[in-house]
């Protein structure tokens, strides 16, 4: 139905880096990326005990409202994405995570 994956410590320790997520196309709308992306986020925060989550954007790709409708910024940074016939912008997004409420 859907994946998504975590590198731990990427590019630092305390930072975990979401390469992808994506969801099967006819399943789409139905709360299946929030629901994945919300227990990646639990399992980054209690497991992998990071504070920082970044994860980058293919600039021509609309997904970047989904990241942030999740809650990540752009940093701000940005490298050149260049694939086929693709000539785009990969953009940096992050989030900052705290431990739950006491
Ligand atoms: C991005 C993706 C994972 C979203 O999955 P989804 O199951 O359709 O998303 P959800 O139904 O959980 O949507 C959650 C919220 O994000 C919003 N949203 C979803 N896709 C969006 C988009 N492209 N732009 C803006 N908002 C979007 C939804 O409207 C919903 O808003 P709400 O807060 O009002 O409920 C899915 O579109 C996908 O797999 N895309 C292709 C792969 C891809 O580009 N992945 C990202 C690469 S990093």
């Amino acid at each position: 139905m859907g994946l998504l994956d975590i590198i731990d410590g990427y590019p630092l320790l305390g930072t975990a880096f979401i390469g992808l997520l994506a969801v099967r196309e006819n399943l789409h709308g139905a709360g299946l990326g929030r629901d994945l992306y919300t227990q990646a986020e639990t399992f980054i925060r209690d497991d992998l005990e990071a504070r920082v989550i970044r994860l980058s954007v293919v600039e021509a790709n609309p997904v970047g409202g989904f990241w942030k409708r999740m809650g990540f910024v752009p940093t701000g940074e940005w490298k050149p994405y260049e694939v086929q016939t693709v000539a785009s912008r990969l953009i940096l997004m992050e989030k900052l995570i705290c431990s739950p409420a006491k």
